[in-house]
């Protein structure tokens, strides 16, 4: 049973460190989330994982890490400052704001919403007869463009020319580096760079946990191609399949729960001449999880050209007279809304044999927090000094990530362990310590397994080739 409610899941997530509201003690901050030491844990696994699939196993992809403030130029070469933004309506009664598109998404759906024109909105809003979600009334202003960008001054002097935006994408620090990269690597086309960071956006309406939040971080790769030798509606597919791939063979959601969804002609970003989203079936609907590929064409390299006046052609370096401005594919992934689907999909609900149920995060093992739980079954210091020494030869000799957990009953352990996700759980019993064979041998312990609760005898000399 999946989760039954985005509640449950903020619930467990608070309870068992997962994730906190923000600055908490101070009452809070609308929409801010902090990941507690488990959240920490698990959205690094993300990362990790993502940084392996497609920056170190794949010889046509480099990494990088630009920095968060950027020139201003940058925004206005890339479209941001004239084009990012939501359309903004306000209730006259109560004087709440709202995103008019996504006010009208339940009635009308997310494709129809997504490309009403700014004027159309009002009449759209009293045609549907949306109410204000704050006082309920029906009496709405004309849309108007709101843009999403946080602004902020680099230095001490609060002027124009100090302004600067906290970047709504990492996407144009690939594009701005883009020269260096080609120099300095010797890349060959086609070839890609692939970077992980925070982005801010100014969201007129967030919610929903840490589905759509203003700080965030994306994954994002731009993988620059010659059309003329580069068939794109192949190399299209190709982005899309890996990234359902990303998802479901490495990360572990159910393809149930996932599909594509292609961008309508006229929902389209300026810059884009296709563009296919991975949704998730959230508990409050389907939702964008992931954009799997945007054909961005030239459009980023020629505006940033254009903007800085640097050059940003590439030439093939085995027919030297070819020069062009590549063509990119951009697969987009947002590791906060991914580790959210990640925590949905694996949440579980289970009637044990005894009336009670059990929670169990069913996580891939290589995204779960917790590797290995080694539990004593009692606070007697020989058996705790022997799962102390088992501890010490774990993390010593596996990378393994081991929590030692000496509270509580072992039932109680066991359902933490359960509700975080953690695979396996080594029980140390008076057996491994020579004090009652009817436990087990002397020098061997418990292993249980997450999922199918099966529990099995292993010699401790054993173990680390085991959990290997
Ligand atoms: N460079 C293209 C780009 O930024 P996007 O669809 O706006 O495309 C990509 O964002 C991904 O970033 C989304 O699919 C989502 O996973 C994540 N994302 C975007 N806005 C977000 C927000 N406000 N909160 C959390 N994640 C967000």
């Amino acid at each position: 049973m999946p989760a039954p409610s985005l509640d449950s899941l903020v619930s467990l997530c608070k309870r068992r460190g997962f994730v906190f509201p923000g600055s908490e003690i101070y009452g809070g901050l609308a929409n801010t989330w902090d990941l507690g030491p488990l959240g920490a844990e698990m959205k690094n696994r993300i990362k990790q994982q993502w940084w392996k699939t497609f920056v170190h196993k794949r010889l046509d992809m480099v990494g990088l890490d630009a920095a968060i403030l950027m020139n201003k130029k940058v925004w206005e070469a890339s479209g941001h400052v004239s084009n990012f933004a939501d359309p903004l309506v306000e209730c006259r009664h109560c004087h709440g704001r709202f995103r008019g598109d996504k006010l009208l998404e339940p009635k009308i759906g997310t494709e129809a919403a997504a490309i009403l024109k700014l004027d159309q909105m009002k009449e759209m809003l009293a045609a549907e007869k949306i109410v204000c979600p704050t006082c309920g009334e029906k009496n709405w202003t004309e849309a108007k463009k709101f843009n999403m960008m946080f602004k902020t001054n680099q230095g001490v002097v609060e002027d124009e020319a100090a302004l600067v935006y906290l970047r709504p994408e990492t996407a144009q620090g690939i594009f701005v580096n883009f020269k260096s990269i080609v120099d300095t690597m010797r890349m060959r086309l086609p070839f890609g760079v692939g970077q992980i960071g925070k982005a801010f956006r100014n969201e007129i309406t967030p919610g929903n946990f840490t589905f759509r939040t203003r700080e965030f971080e994306q994954m994002e790769i731009e993988y620059f191609f010659d059309p003329e030798k580069t068939d794109w509606k192949k190399l299209y597919e190709e982005w899309k399949n890996l990234g359902w791939s990303f998802l479901t063979a490495t990360l572990g959601i159910d393809p149930k729960n996932l599909r594509f969804r292609d961008h309508e002609k006229d929902e389209l970003s300026h810059y884009s001449k296709g563009t296919t989203d991975i949704e998730y079936h959230f508990p409050f609907g389907w939702g964008e999880l992931c954009g799997a590929v945007a054909y961005r064409t030239d459009f980023d390299l020629k505006q940033h050209e254009k903007f800085s006046g640097q050059e940003m052609s590439y030439t093939d370096p085995d027919d030297p007279k070819h020069k062009l401005i590549p063509h990119v594919m951009e697969p987009s992934y947002g590791s906060d809304r991914i580790m959210l689907a990640a925590l949905l999909d694996a949440y579980t609900e289970e009637k044990l044999e005894n009336g009670e149920t059990r929670v169990v995060m069913k996580l891939k093992p290589e995204i779960a927090p917790v590797d290995i739980a080694i539990l004593p079954l009692s606070k007697k210091e020989n058996l705790i000094n022997k799962a102390q020494e088992l501890y010490k030869k774990v993390v010593q000799e596996t990378d393994l990530v081991v929590d030692f957990d000496v509270t509580g009953s072992i039932g109680k352990r066991y359902r933490r362990q359960d509700e975080i996700g953690t695979p396996k759980c080594i029980t140390v019993d008076f057996g491994t310590i020579g004090e009652d064979e009817k436990q087990g041998a002397k020098d061997t312990v418990t292993i249980r397994d997450r999922d199918s609760l099966k529990q099995e005898r292993v010699s401790v000399e054993k173990i680390v080739g085991r959990l290997k």
